[in-house]
């Protein structure tokens, strides 16, 4: 939701917290700012601008100022618009603590009532910078200890919340909380880090502490105290960041999304690799599956088309029910859920807010959670019995697209693990798709052949006003990815329908000219025919259709050839060009493709 950095160390601070932010833009891009420590004790050094990183950048000049520690906020608006004065960081009144969030602070009207009354002069309207005024008493009352500050105003907050927050009278120090919302530190070599996720620090390390649950972390350039809320000091588990830096780079391509797309094939294959045959002991023991008989997917956007696709696989392969939930409805309509029930959120960020209570939800009443997720350490993995980790990389683009394509592979994954132990697959069936699984990466790669001519197709598209998608089977929940693609990143209409359902209502949608792509089962399958009819049903009606098929298709005007597979691994080569669409689009409409308008890329909010 928003990106929190904080550096102190050997370096002086203004570039870390600057790379770190520009690292970070991609969890909110409404305003950003960074207060620094000076080294010489004198009030904090604090700039911050409205819209995106580089308008701070504009204002910095060439000056340095002399500093070591640090932090900046790139925010994603919720309390408050997007100017100036709600920009992070937040100031108490003398200048000399400040504070920045990430999260929502639900109590804080009743807070800021009580601040305002004890004299607290409040320059914003956002909720975070209650927490400032907050700290700033707390920090008095403790003799100047910020943690202690920290631990106890933390006591006083309601909601969720990362927080880091430094003051003038201590150069050096950084003091940082969660509850709910991502907080790793990075532990560097006469310097540490605190940060949103690592891709903030990690050009300058690779070593990461995961912060539980409530935690405080109090670090200097040389030292790392990790505490609960009563102070009782906690020990901390370290891990090595497997991602390397140069995958948080754009590497020469225009924009992150073309260069993820791009990165298909390695990440598939990373995420298959010694798993096609069976999953790891060490991740399947953790759960008693025999004793499972309901499967429930809980996850948001794309990840929860993801996750219909699971449903199909898992249906199929292993003959058990499986529900697919969006997670924000999940666990408000008080579902039936046991400890007969396995619970599989899918996540990019492992932080999605609505995903991360679903879960909490289903496990309270008893649900074993096995994961599917990208991000080492992130809670929603913390959280789990079991994950399955996919190896898509750093995924920066705010729209998704490796990270989709790795959760499809470990859909497939656990629809064949839960087959094998419950022998509902057969021995020709399981060596028929391990096969065509381990084909899928350079499958893709052919499919990645035909992104230039497609490119050029989908500007002749650029002015239309609304883009259909159909499918059916796996196609269908394909068609709705296409959908989601284009809406979010060219802002204009778009839906994704199950072939079947077209006559029942959305046929009426189509005039002359509207374009309409079909995804189209694989070639001689009874689904086939049936798509070929939907798609002279809408040719009749004047669209235009766009089809990407595994055969010739005399019907459709523009065909984009894929390769055939295994009809439910389609989904993995029918959405590439889906996305390429809607990159395309973005481009041709003058959108922001990387940083599309109202979004964040990980939403740590309800
Ligand atoms: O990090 P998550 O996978 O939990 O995120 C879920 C959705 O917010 C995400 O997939 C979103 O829909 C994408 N931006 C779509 O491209």
């Amino acid at each position: 939701m928003c990106g929190i950095v904080g550096y102190t160390g050997k370096e002086l601070a203004l570039n870390p917290v600057l790379s770190g932010l520009r690292k970070l833009e991609y969890r909110g891009y409404d305003s950003a700012g960074i207060a620094l420590a000076l080294d010489s004790g004198e009030k904090l050094w604090v700039e911050k601008r409205a819209g995106k990183l580089g308008n701070l950048e504009e204002i910095l000049g060439t000056k340095i100022p002399n500093s070591h520690s640090g932090i900046g906020h790139t925010r994603w608006a919720t309390h408050g618009g997007p100017t100036d004065e709600n920009a992070h960081p937040h100031l108490d009144n003398e200048g000399k603590l400040a504070v920045i969030h990430n999260g929502i602070i639900e109590n804080y009207l009743e807070l800021r009532a009580q601040l305002e009354k004890a004299g607290h002069k409040f320059k914003s309207e956002t909720d975070s910078e209650s927490v400032a005024h907050l700290l700033s008493d707390a920090r008095k009352k403790h003799n100047g200890d910020l943690a202690a500050a920290m631990r106890e105003a933390c006591q006083q907050l309601r909601g969720s919340f990362t927080l880091l927050a430094i003051h003038s009278d201590e150069p050096g120090r950084i003091v940082g909380a969660r509850r709910n919302s991502p907080l790793v530190v990075g532990v560097g070599d006469g310097e540490n880090f605190l940060a949103s996720d690592v891709s903030a620090f990690i050009s300058h390390t690779k070593r990461a502490l995961e912060l539980g649950q409530d935690e405080v972390a109090d670090i200097t350039a040389n030292t790392i105290v990790i505490s609960n809320l009563a102070g009782k000091i906690q020990p901390h588990n370290e891990y090595e960041i497997s991602w390397d830096a140069s995958s948080a780079e754009r590497g020469g391509f225009e924009h992150f999304m073309l260069k993820e797309i791009f990165e298909q094939p390695r990440a598939i294959a990373d995420t298959l690799l010694g798993r096609i045959t069976g999953l790891s002991e060490e991740i399947t023991n953790r759960i008693d599956f025999k004793e499972i008989d309901k499967v429930v997917i809980v996850a948001c956007g794309t990840a929860f088309n993801a996750g219909l696709v699971g449903k199909y696989a898992i249906e199929k392969w292993a003959d058990i029910a499986v529900d697919v939930e969006l997670a924000s409805e999940y666990r408000y309509r008080d579902p039936s859920v046991d400890s007969r029930t396995l619970l599989i959120p899918i996540s990019q960020s492992g932080e999605t807010m609505d995903t991360l209570m679903a879960l909490r939800y289903a496990k309270d009443k008893g649900a074993k959670v096995f994961a599917v997720c990208n991000t080492n350490g992130s809670t929603i993995p913390r959280e789990s019995d079991a994950v399955l980790y996919t190896h898509a990389g750093p995924e920066i683009a705010v729209a998704s697209t490796k990270a989709f394509e790795t959760q499809l592979v470990a859909m497939y994954l656990m629809g064949l693990h839960l087959g094998r132990i419950r022998g509902t697959i057969s021995e020709t069936l399981l060596s028929q798709i391990e096969a065509e699984l381990a084909e899928l990466p350079a499958k893709v790669e052919q499919v990645l052949e035909t992104v230039e001519p497609l490119r050029e197709l989908t500007r002749n598209f650029s002015t239309a006003s609304s883009m259909l998608f159909l499918g059916r089977h796996v196609g269908f929940p394909t068609a709705l990815e296409g959908a989601l693609k284009l809406k979010e990143l060219a802002y204009m209409h778009a839906e994704g329908f199950a072939g079947g359902e077209l006559k029942h209502g959305p046929i009426a949608l189509i005039e002359s000219g509207t374009p309409v792509v079909a995804i189209m089962p694989a070639a001689g399958s009874l689904l086939a025919e049936k798509m070929a009819s939907n798609i002279q049903e809408v040719k009749a009606r004047g669209a235009v259709v766009i089809a990407i098929a595994d055969s010739e298709l005399k019907a459709a005007d523009f065909l984009v050839r894929i390769p055939s597979t295994h009809e439910f691994l389609q989904p993995v080569l029918a959405v590439v060009p889906l996305q390429v669409i809607a990159y395309e689009m973005a481009v041709a409409r003058g959108n922001d493709v990387d940083q599309p308008r109202n979004l964040a890329k990980s939403v740590t909010v309800e």
